[in-house]
């Protein structure tokens, strides 16, 4: 790999012990996948604090946690200041709310003291797998080191962004040296379409978005897909689910829409002019096959907790579930956790949909998810969501069955403690 003057000083050490073991994992990273060079980022989306780690930090202090973890190496090295503007995403305690979430108060402790000491050396607890939604919003053609498939998947097809699914130490290392490999998603040869889907079902709400995101990334896995057929303009909500949805069926990590998406003014421009490699449509019989998928886990009607807010909700969704809600009760059998960003919590805070929430006897949580921390409501056997990543993964994570459907239907399953959600 060809390195810069300022790469090689960091490799020889010139920098400090940490920025060489950086150094040496991003050489070691770049090379596994061919890349022949590094590229400057100063957008870093990865996790550092996290009470997964509690015993290690505990016994083993958090330099030689932060080492292992984050750099990859064997050698203790003193955790440096960030040096490019890097965020937390999700981990799996909410600041305010462990108690309800049955976390343990002594990794509750560990969690706010692993946010203090990453936080002292630069990292931004956003806690959320949506830093888009609250201020980290990189301009198109940006090049970032992103975690989490619903974050990237966005960066990439929406913003314009570029980023590869990045993990815990190549972003640690990314966000001491402002470096991450050139390859995959950074090259502009790599973005372009090599699937395209005819739309011909009216995609309009959220839970639609979702069921043709679901179907997406089951039929291209990794490749990229072009979609055509789209009548309506999607909000940020809309192809947040759908991205989500899709890299949990495959690995979607980026998609054109013509016409919407930044690197689509056109099918043909999204395809780079070739002739896409495998085609596919999307009618009624796919989207009920998506719905009879999402739903193969659940049999009983009984919900004992309905999950709002996978990808973390934005205000727009806090406010819709208030207004849903609309002053009635949430079944004493049931109980309703709604997701959203720490930062969108407090705007929900002083728009008062907090307290219809609460009021209702709902819980607003943040910093993290049932997927991620595997706390739910002790003793639930049924859950309802309207996720199609949630209700991908929750059965198999932590065996519950999980109904999918709109959020009026969670809405509706919550107050009255039954699923009646269809197609
Ligand atoms: Fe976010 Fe957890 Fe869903 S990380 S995308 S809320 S599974």
């Amino acid at each position: 790999m060809k390195l810069t003057d300022p790469e090689k000083a960091m490799l020889d050490g010139r920098d400090g012990r940490a920025k060489a073991k950086a150094m040496e994992l991003l050489v070691r990273y770049g090379e596994a996948l061919g890349a022949e060079r590094l590229v400057e980022t100063r957008n870093v989306a990865g996790t550092w604090a996290t009470s997964r780690f509690m015993t290690d930090f505990v016994a083993r202090g958090m330099d030689a946690v932060y080492s292992e973890f984050n750099l990859d190496s064997d050698e203790v090295v003193a955790t440096p200041h960030a040096a490019v503007s890097s965020c937390q995403l999700i981990a799996g305690v909410d600041h305010r709310n462990w108690r309800i979430q049955g976390v343990p108060e002594e990794a509750a402790l560990a969690q706010a003291r692993a946010e203090a000491f990453f936080g002292a050396r630069g990292i931004q607890q956003l806690a959320t797998c949506t830093p888009y939604q609250v201020g980290n919003v990189p301009v198109r053609g940006e090049h970032c080191a992103w975690m989490e498939s619903s974050a990237v998947v966005y960066c990439n097809a929406v913003l314009g962004a570029r980023t590869n699914t990045e993990g815990r130490e190549s972003t640690g290392a990314a966000s001491i040296t402002g470096r991450i490999p050139y390859w995959g998603f950074h090259m502009p040869e790599r973005r372009f379409a090599t699937h395209a889907c005819e739309v011909a079902f009216p995609v309009d709400d959220m839970m639609d978005w979702g069921l043709l995101g679901y179907h997406v990334g089951e039929a291209v896995e990794e490749d990229i897909p072009v979609l055509s057929g789209i009548r309506h303009t999607p909000s940020l909500v809309k192809l947040k689910h759908f991205g989500a949805a899709g890299a949990s069926s495959g690995g979607l990590e980026m998609y054109h829409i013509p016409g919407i998406t930044p690197e689509a003014p056109t099918r043909e421009a999204a395809l780079g002019g070739k002739a896409p490699r495998e085609r596919f449509g999307y009618g009624e019989a796919e989207r009920r096959r998506a719905y009879e998928n999402l739903n193969a886990s659940a049999r009983d009607r009984d919900v004992d907790f309905v999950m709002l807010g996978c990808p973390h909700n934005s205000i727009e969704q806090v406010w819709l579930i208030a207004s849903l809600l609309d002053g009635r009760k949430v079944s004493a059998s049931t109980q309703l956790w709604v997701h959203t960003p720490s930062a969108i919590r407090q705007v929900a805070d002083r728009s008062g949909y907090t307290k219809a929430i609460e009021d209702a006897g709902g819980v607003v949580m943040s910093d993290t998810c049932p997927a991620i921390s595997r706390f739910m409501p002790k003793g639930t056997r049924v859950t309802a969501t309207d996720s199609a990543k949630q209700a991908h993964y929750l059965p198999a994570l932590t065996g519950v069955q999980t109904w999918f459907g709109s959020v009026a239907h969670c809405i509706d399953a919550a107050i009255t403690g039954r699923w009646t959600g269809g197609l």
